[in-house]
């Protein structure tokens, strides 16, 4: 047998050997295959690559998530040891602004221990140079190697790429989304010949009633079970931010982005990123599953402004040159507002945590964790 040049060819290898391959598995090869996978060899962020995160955006966001931390670390009685997390850290942005925001509690500050979540070589280096000087790092693999005590966690656009399953209605139920081999050795859809057994009492009530050739996409429980578990045994809060729906509903939104416009995700296979949107209800119900709190999810917009970031590009503008004002506003608008190009209603947040925290900054009725954090 030669050996594979790409992706495409394992994929294509796997399929004649053992037949379609669902939907998750596809997907999971091209972000995670170890010789090919998008998320294994390159830093696909910025500009220059193939799509731009909120951190990126602006330092605002990650300075506002720092200041989230302050205050979650006071309701959870200010502990001398917090083990602040981070899942898919990107270029370490965020995390390095929130820190820096985070150095006004020095309290605080000196009891963190920051650990970053990371199956990425290159933006594992790339994280190393930027947060260079901080104290405190620690990398892993997943959020089983973290130790306990006492916990924060981020996870912005760390979900989306979690591996989806697709299941498209049939006339007899519901199967299993496969990738094939068609016509001119090319990549399709396809679908199990036959249905899941009892799938259908799986579904939220309203996606039962959906049309044949509706699809419907599900992600195992298991990550953000364990995210919760944390942070209801060891105390403390999570908080994700991910584009999705606030309900579970039928709909296809796997999709993949290259040089920031959306590709077919059957194309290039490890070359482009493959994403699908984040079910808010489904994490909500993980979450309930294992005895943890959740609180919201709110749109992003409406999170960002509770926490109090119009007052902080008016402080950012007020220090800068005409040019850096403009970009500062620009920023806002993009964070918070909804419409093309913005990610205020288009992206959600949630907290998860443990059981006896009722208030959390942003997601309920209180004052902004800036407020909160200088008390
Ligand atoms: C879409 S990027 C978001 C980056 C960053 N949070 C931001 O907002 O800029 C996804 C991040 O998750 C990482 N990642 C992807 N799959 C992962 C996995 N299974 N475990 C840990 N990190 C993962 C990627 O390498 C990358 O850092």
């Amino acid at each position: 047998m030669t050996e594979p040049l790409s992706l495409q060819d394992v994929i294509k290898q796997l399929i004649k050997s053992a037949g379609p391959m669902p939907v998750w598995r596809y997907m999971d090869l091209c972000l995670t295959h170890p010789a090919f996978g998008y998320y294994v060899s390159r830093d696909p962020l910025g500009r220059e690559g193939d799509f731009t995160t909120a951190p990126e955006v602006s330092q605002m966001f990650g300075e506002l998530l720092g200041l989230w931390a302050a205050s979650v670390w006071k309701s959870i009685g200010s502990p001398q040891l917090v083990r602040l997390i981070e899942l898919g850290p990107g270029r370490g942005t965020m995390m390095a602004d929130a820190l820096r925001a985070l150095r006004v509690v020095p309290p605080l500050f000196q009891a963190l221990q920051v650990h970053l979540i990371e199956i990425n070589p290159v933006l594992r280096e790339k994280q190393k140079a930027t947060l260079a000087g901080m104290p405190n790092l620690h990398w892993h693999q997943s959020l089983d190697e973290v130790p306990g005590g006492s916990t924060i966690i981020f996870a912005n656009e760390y979900f989306d790429v979690l591996p989806i399953h697709q299941m498209v209605r049939g006339e007899r139920g519901w199967h299993e989304r496969t990738v094939e081999i068609g016509d001119g050795d090319r990549l399709l859809f396809g679908m199990a010949p036959e249905p899941a057994p009892h799938f259908e009492q799986l579904l939220p009530p309203l996606v039962r009633a959906a049309p044949q050739g509706a699809v419907f996409e599900w992600r195992p429980d298991a990550e953000i079970m364990s995210i919760a578990s944390r942070v209801r045994e060891e105390g403390g809060a999570a908080l994700i931010i991910d584009y999705g729906h606030l309900r579970g509903d039928a709909g296809d939104t796997f999709q993949a982005i290259a040089k920031h416009s959306f590709a077919d995700p059957l194309q290039n296979p490890g070359r482009a990123d493959v994403t699908a949107h984040v079910d808010f209800q489904a994490l909500a119900r993980g979450a309930e599953a294992v005895a943890a709190r959740v609180h919201g999810p709110v749109t992003q917009g409406e999170f960002l402004r509770r926490l109090g970031i119009e007052n902080r590009a008016v402080a950012l503008m007020a220090k800068a040159s005409l040019e850096v004002s403009e970009d500062v506003a620009s920023a806002l608008k993009r964070l918070v507002e909804g419409g093309r190009g913005g990610m205020g209603s288009m992206f959600k947040v949630m907290a998860v945590s443990e059981p006896d925290l009722a208030q959390i900054a942003g997601l309920s009725d209180q004052p902004d964790a800036a407020r909160i954090a200088a008390q």
